[in-house]
């Protein structure tokens, strides 16, 4: 018996029964299926999952590979497959959306009035004339305002890029000038754990940087009614370009292809990048995925602790269980406030079936629970749930089983997700009523998905053997390409020595007995810091425009109990290398400076100065000695190309 083996968890009875895969047998069968007949596989799906105005008679075109086409000839509309059509199947006075905001005050949305104020706003932006294919940029709190701005873009076929409320005014002007974005929908402000933070401030901030000319109106949501700056020329309140406006849209009929919508992510080199998603495949895997990952039906109640400013939040809160007429869970608060058992009380005051979050959540509610019995999940009564989700990084083993026991009470299925932003939805994933589990492992490819490990030159590489994820099929929600930077699209994700394999970043390893895939990590400069991706080189481009005191910058990342990963500085001042209180400040100093230029979650947790970094003879910084360092362990590597082997005493102390 292998490791893996031995620790199978098989699915419980209830939920294989009616599950929508039920039992493996079911999922072998799906992945045959894919197997003999990729495109008639795909298109099948696509007519039983989505609703076409001109139904599509071309599957799949890869003339242009890696710039796959998928249901090209289609043309649809997703707020019409998420609202419209969901209200003629006499879903109306279904609840589409629970909101609870920070303060515990609780709405409910139904499917009529979630299309009304789509379609209030969507003809508000018309009248703004945003038009087909123009970029509107989103910068709201996480609110029901938020899914109907998205929504509403969708449904005039405008482009829409989400940025998170946590990124700064520098980051978000980056992103509205990449995008070359016509409006910017903002709030007031947000209110997160009992603080009210800004927006709208936020926003002037950004357009006073310069640069984002393009932008000829901001809509601004009133959240908290707290002041804010208001040009009348350029800025006007949501709620006044609404009302008057007629409750029904014609939805725009876009062709499959069209783009629905840019989220800018982290690469291991440059600027965040655009990634580009397309709207028939993108509709199609976020239905699909909702469907047979979380196995969501008519009566559950989802929870999706996500932000919408993350594709999590994009496909498994605005589209996912939209396109499928669930109701669902937004939450506008944090999980520590009022205190850490925020998410058991939720789960038990709406009686949540299927709950989906994050493994960095998972460790610091643990840790929490550790010190303090009464934010304990098991004081709370969680029967109601079926199914819970991990996504984001790897679930450790010892996270798994406490959220499998404690959560779960020992008869819930986790499906622990492996995707990415570039993939619009779940790759690499258990289905709940067919996979046994082994804690720690996201199993096995979602039927279709051509995932395999590779070694540099694209061979495979036998089962308990490390290498390469790549996924060596197109597959219909793929990202389409980089906004405005095709070249960067093909050097990503297409390296030529990979055979036209799509190159996810990930090392991986599949158990030699069971297949199952675990997840190694990042292969590349990227980090994970509690679920949220950042570039290494971005971190210390931003410590470098502090031009004043840093000379020299580098970014590595070293394991963390909680956050996953935790970002580690050494920096070269253009001054003496500070020691004691004054580094302390200085390293104070930087790390606000870091959350100014990219916003708070870039922030490095550990900064230590040197009077020099490790370099080889031709400059090079040599990084894993870095890691090593930020680790806390004794250097092993070979060090004989280092010019200057007396920096790793001095980092090594420094702190
Ligand atoms: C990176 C993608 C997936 C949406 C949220 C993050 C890591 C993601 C898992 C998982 C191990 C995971 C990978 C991936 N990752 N899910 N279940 N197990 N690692 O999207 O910001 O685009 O980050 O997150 O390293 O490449 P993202």
């Amino acid at each position: 018996m292998s490791d893996q083996e031995s620790k199978l968890y098989p699915p419980p009875a209830q939920i294989v029964a009616g599950a929508h895969v039920s039992g493996m047998a079911a999922y072998d069968k799906l992945c045959a299926e894919a197997e003999a007949d990729y495109e008639g596989f795909w298109a099948r799906l696509a007519r039983e999952l989505v609703t076409w105005k001109q139904p599509f008679t071309k599957v799949l075109n890869a003339s242009n590979a890696p710039f796959y086409k998928w249901f090209e000839d289609g043309t649809l509309n997703v707020s019409y497959n998420c609202l419209d059509r969901n209200v003629e199947r006499g879903l109306g006075d279904k609840v589409a959306i629970i909101f609870e905001a920070d303060n515990g005050q609780v709405t409910r949305v139904t499917y009529r009035e979630l299309l009304e104020r789509t379609c209030r706003l969507a003809n508000a932006l018309k009248a703004q004339g945003v038009k087909k294919g123009d970029r509107v940029v989103i910068y709201m709190p996480m609110s029901v305002e938020g899914v109907v701005a998205m929504q509403a873009c969708a449904r005039i076929g405008a482009t829409h890029s989400v940025v998170f409320g946590g990124f700064s005014a520098q980051s978000l002007r980056d992103r509205i000038q990449d995008a070359g974005a016509v409006m910017v929908l903002t709030a007031d402000e947000q209110v997160r754990g009992g603080k009210q933070l800004p927006l709208k401030a936020i926003v002037d901030e950004a357009l006073g940087l310069g640069g984002c000319e393009t932008i000829r109106k901001v809509i601004v949501y009133r959240r908290t009614g707290g002041n804010v700056a208001f040009d009348p020329a350029r800025d006007a309140w949501l709620h006044e370009v609404t009302q008057n406006q007629p409750a029904t849209c014609e939805p725009e009929w876009v062709e499959a292809e069209h783009p629905l919508f840019l989220l800018y992510t982290s690469g291991s080199t440059g600027k965040p990048k655009g990634v580009q998603h397309s709207t028939g495949g993108y509709l199609l895997h976020a239905a699909l995925t909702t469907k047979w990952t979380f196995d969501l039906k008519d009566n559950d109640i989802f929870w999706c602790t996500a932000d919408i400013g993350w594709v999590t939040g994009h496909t498994y809160i605005t589209y996912g269980p939209l396109a499928l007429g669930g109701t669902e869970i937004v939450f506008e608060g944090v999980p520590t406030f009022p205190d850490a058992g925020r998410f058991w009380r939720m789960i038990q005051d709406h009686k949540v079936t299927i709950f989906y979050t994050a493994p960095t959540a998972i460790r610091s509610l643990i840790k929490a629970a550790e010190s303090n019995e009464a934010v304990h999940p098991k004081r709370y009564d969680l029967s109601s749930l079926r199914i819970l989700g991990s996504v984001g990084e790897p679930i450790n083993p010892a996270a798994w089983e406490w959220y499998h026991a404690n959560v779960g009470g020992g008869r819930c299925p986790i499906v622990d997700t492996f995707w990415q932003t570039e993939t619009g939805g779940h790759m690499i994933t258990p289905l709940p009523g067919a996979t046994p589990l082994v804690p720690g492992s996201c199993t096995l490819p979602f039927p279709g998905i051509q995932a395999a490990i590779v070694d540099e030159t694209g061979n495979d590489v036998p089962n308990g053997q490390g290498g390469i994820l790549v996924v060596k099929k197109p597959w219909p929600s793929m990202i389409r390409t980089i906004w405005g930077d095709p070249e960067r699209f093909k050097k990503s994700y297409y390296p030529p020595e990979l055979k036209g394999y799509y190159l996810a970043g990930d090392g991986a390893i599949r158990d030699a007995r069971t297949g199952y895939f675990t997840i190694t990590g990042r292969i590349d400069d990227v980090l994970n810091v509690s679920g949220h991706r950042m570039g290494t080189m971005e971190i210390e481009s931003a410590l470098v425009s502090c031009t004043e005191l840093v000379a020299e910058a580098a970014v590595v990342g070293r394991p963390d109990d909680t956050t996953g990963e935790a970002i580690c500085a050494f920096v070269v001042l253009k001054r003496p290398r500070p020691t004691g209180e004054e580094a302390k400040k200085i390293a104070a100093e930087l790390r606000n400076w870091v959350g100014k230029e990219i916003g708070p979650i870039a922030k490095p947790k550990d900064i230590r100065f040197g009077d020099n970094l490790p370099k080889t003879r031709s400059g090079k910084i040599m990084r894993r000695l870095l890691r090593s360092i930020a680790k806390g362990e004794a250097i092993t590597q070979d060090t004989s190309t280092l010019e200057n082997p007396a920096i790793l005493e001095q980092l090594s102390q420094a702190n």
